[in-house]
């Protein structure tokens, strides 16, 4: 089929996509304070990972069922644009459709549970090519599993699809199947509107079950089809194990993505990276590390073990050494940090500069080429081109008054080891400050500034040590 004749077809069938997904359970099995579908799966909440599938996915509309803990639910799930429909009392997953409002909605329907944070918007797209492909009512996606476990159960008579079967509801014959329901549905809005109101909920758990639907449009010889998926479609959250399963796969697969793009993993199984996370070809990543949120790291980069690097923008051909902490920085080409550096957030490292063990910075600039080799702190901080910071300087940026003041450096300052610098204070360029001072007033450029004790020697001050008698020497 050509390009032009793909156009055709979509034109002549403007489809309207509205995704419903399910989140208000309660996660009993969670045994959790917090709502199952906030628990954070891979670093992000598990219905965030549904909602941005079902966008990517094309859906013009999601709406989302919430209930248990629904002050909560909808604080995250509001600002991603969907909106939200509360069911006050969980009388089961068919009633929590009904709660979106069908009837209120024109074209297909996608149905998801809220806890099935691996779905991708490539797998909801191919379903929904499926199910319009074939021209269903309605759909179900399914799953091999070879522990069916308490997953609903697809049976088939003479391979075709009769109904789905509870878990909990299911004969020792039917449990023996392993064929299961993977929690996602797709319908046309009017077969949900016309045939949800006439689920009963006469089964074990007395709720009204969405898988009802199946067996009722059949029976009403509507085309209902079965769609075969993978079982990592399946994957969903109930207990805290299986949300460290999830995780686990999640970073797994993050990983194998960024080998595929040309990064480096010395041991993929322990590289914790979010999927937001960009890293580019050729950088190399240690054994355990973990790397979160809007962070960015260029090329030809190393991330040393036990790192933990969170919203940072790293470029090119940067090192960081084993058990740095960066937050919210920005790392130049050619720098380097730590071993056990600490950077916290709106730090900026220029080009080539070196950031050695046991520095911490906070709200930083800290200019091109300058080093902080070892021991030091600086706070709210300026630093200019080419400065070197002795071991053991502190910017006291914190005063008595409890407000915050800034330190100056110009370019090329030397600054002697087991400096403090009382903020405000400036150093213009190429100062040259002794170690061990302690500057209050500012210090012009070329200057050198001294601020300490003067050293007095007093010669033969340790008197001899008088002969002290013992019991040995008697003997
Ligand atoms: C459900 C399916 C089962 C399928 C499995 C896949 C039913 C009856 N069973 O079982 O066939 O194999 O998912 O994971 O649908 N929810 C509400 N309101 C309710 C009840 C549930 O919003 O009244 C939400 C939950 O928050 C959850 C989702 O629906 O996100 C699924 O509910 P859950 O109780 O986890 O269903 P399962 O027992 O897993
Ligand atoms: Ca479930």
């Amino acid at each position: 089929m050509s390009a032009n004749a793909t156009n055709n077809t979509t034109m002549n069938t403007p489809d309207k996509l509205t995704v419903i997904a399910l989140a208000a359970g309660k996660g009993t099995r969670m045994k959790s304070p917090l709502p199952k579908v906030l628990h954070p799966v891979a670093g992000r909440p598990m219905i965030e990972k549904v909602i941005l599938a079902s966008k990517g996915a094309g859906a013009t509309e999601v709406r989302v069922i919430v209930g248990h803990g629904q002050n909560l639910v909808r604080q995250v799930v509001e600002p991603m644009g969907v909106s939200c429909y509360a069911q006050d009392e969980q009388l089961g997953t068919a009633h929590a459709v009904r709660c979106a409002k069908p009837e209120t909605i024109e074209g297909d329907v996608v149905i998801m549970n809220g806890d099935h944070p691996l779905i991708e918007s490539s797998d909801i797209k191919e379903f929904l090519r499926i199910f319009r492909d074939e021209k269903c009512d309605l759909a179900v996606v399914t799953a091999e599993l070879k522990v069916p476990g308490e997953f609903g159960r697809i049976v088939r008579n003479r391979g075709e699809l009769v109904a789905i079967v509870e878990a909990k509801d299911a004969s020792a014959e039917a449990l023996k199947i392993r064929e299961i329901n993977t929690g996602i549905y797709i319908a046309k809005a009017s077969v949900l509107a016309e045939y949800l109101p006439q689920i009963k909920n006469n089964n074990a758990k007395k709720e009204f079950y969405i898988t009802d639907l199946i067996s009722l449009c059949i029976q009403d010889k509507l085309k209902v089809q079965a769609i075969k998926s993978t079982p990592k479609v399946a994957v969903g959250v109930n207990n805290q194990v299986e949300l460290a399963k999830a995780t686990r796969l999640l970073f797994k697969r993050k990983a194998l993505r960024l080998m595929e793009e040309g990064v480096l993993m010395i041991d993929p199984r322990t590289a914790y990276i979010e999927e937001s996370v960009q890293i580019g070809p050729g950088t190399v990543v240690y054994p355990n590390v973990f790397i979160r949120g809007r962070s960015k790291i260029g090329s030809f980069s190393v991330i040393e073990s036990n790192s933990f690097i969170s919203d940072s923008d790293i470029g090119d051909s940067v090192q960081v050494r084993g058990g740095t902490y960066l937050e919210s920085s920005k790392l130049h080409n050619k720098v380097s940090v730590g071993p056990y550096a600490r950077l916290r957030p709106e730090t900026e490292i220029c080009e080539e500069a070196h950031v050695g063990n046991f520095v911490e910075m906070k709200k930083t600039k800290f200019g091109k080429k300058s080093k902080a080799g070892h021991l030091t702190y600086l706070g709210d901080a300026e630093i200019g081109e080419e400065v070197n910071v002795g071991c053991g300087t502190i910017t006291c940026n914190y005063a008595a008054d409890k407000k915050k003041y800034k330190t100056k450096i110009g370019d090329r300052v030397f600054v002697g080891s087991d400096t403090q610098f009382v903020a405000p204070i400036e150093v213009g360029a190429d100062a040259v400050i002794g170690s061990g001072s302690t500057i209050t007033k500012n210090v012009p450029a070329n200057a050198l500034a001294v601020a300490r004790g003067k050293q007095f020697i007093k010669e033969n001050y340790v008197a001899k040590a008088p002969v002290v008698e013992t019991e040995t020497e008697n003997q």
